[in-house]
């Protein structure tokens, strides 16, 4: 009997042992991670011109590490590559991954500064402290917010008066742009309630492949203003609007006037609102208010129990 609780506490003292072995033998953050498995995260989304760290987890100290870029982990170009008696930041391939591109101690790949060219699946390849092969890739999503300020109406650029306005006797083109964003972003005009449709817009794309974005539309005097909409921004849930009234030349933009319906000049064209063939969209109710107070003041004030 004696003899068997020795031998029980010699294999729990050998099992200690060699646990603290293996623990000892593992980098910090792969503590709890199975053999034969690399954590890396899905999806990363960059703003271009940040830098980025993709992080790569796996049990052990590896034999090889191999950041790649592409679908394919034995096909896909290196990126940067380390084994053990390299440098810590690796070897890297490659012009544009030279200058961008190195390994953390911990493996992790960080890019420098992010340009569209690093759009797409990094793959973080590992032969294992076993010598076996595993992979596991995250996306890196780009964007750009749209440069400030947005959006702008063409017609409104040498505006400085709070609202914008210009008259017109006949119909006329506003165009409202934003510019160097990514991916996408949307743009209309809303006429009161009405969202208009535009007769033409543009989308062209700058060097470092964010993008330039106009739409115009016909306009014509109202007592309406126009709202240009930028909405689905990059970077930013809100909507972002600009405005501008169109006013007819037969107002004098003299005091008193205001109130009055603008004199129905049949040559001004006047929008007429077809109110079934436009829906308000609930989006378009998230203009910030700030933009939307386009109204002289009506703002309330409360007097007494303060
Ligand atoms: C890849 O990484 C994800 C996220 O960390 C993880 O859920 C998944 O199990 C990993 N896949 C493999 C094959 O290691
Ligand atoms: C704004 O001013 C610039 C220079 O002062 C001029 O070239 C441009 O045509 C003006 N734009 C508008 C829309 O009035
Ligand atoms: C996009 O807009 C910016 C700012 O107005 C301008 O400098 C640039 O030239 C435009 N890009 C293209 C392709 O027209």
């Amino acid at each position: 009997m004696a003899l068997r609780i020795t031998q029980r506490t010699w294999l729990v003292i050998v099992i200690i042992a060699f646990m603290t072995t293996v623990v000892h033998t593992e980098s910090g953050v792969s503590g709890d991670i199975p053999d034969d498995v690399v954590y890396t995260d899905l999806h990363k989304t960059v703003r271009i011109g940040d830098s980025v760290v993709l992080t790569c987890q796996f049990r052990g100290t590896p034999l090889a590490v191999y950041w790649k870029k592409g679908d394919d982990p034995r096909t896909a170009p290196n990126l940067v590559s380390w084994i053990p008696t390299d440098d810590v930041t690796g070897l890297c391939e490659g012009e544009r991954p030279c200058q961008v591109m190195e390994m953390n101690e911990d493996r992790s790949l960080a890019i420098k500064e992010v340009s569209i060219a690093e759009e797409g699946r990094y793959i973080c390849r590992v032969s294992s402290y076993r010598g076996i092969l595993i992979h596991n890739f995250t996306d890196i999503r780009l964007f750009s917010i749209p440069e400030e300020p947005y959006p702008i109406i063409k017609q409104c650029a040498n505006d400085s008066s709070q609202i914008c306005s210009i008259s017109a006797s006949e119909s006329i083109t506003i165009t409202c742009l934003a510019t160097s964003f990514y991916p996408d972003l949307d743009l209309f005009f809303l006429h009161g309630s009405q969202k208009m449709k535009d007769i033409g817009s543009t989308e062209l794309t700058n060097h470092d492949g964010t993008k330039n974005k106009s739409i115009s539309i016909k306009a014509s005097a109202s007592n309406t203003p126009y709202i240009c909409v930028a909405s689905d921004i990059p970077g930013s849930k809100d909507q972002r609007a600009a405005t501008i009234m169109v006013n007819s030349p037969m107002i004098s933009p003299t005091r008193g006037n205001e109130g009055f319906p603008a004199p129905s000049s049949t040559n001004a064209g006047t929008m007429e609102k077809t109110p079934d063939t436009m829906e308000l969209t609930p989006r378009s109710m998230e203009i910030t208010p700030g933009t939307m107070e386009i109204t002289p003041g009506k703002r309330t004030t409360k007097i007494g129990n303060a």
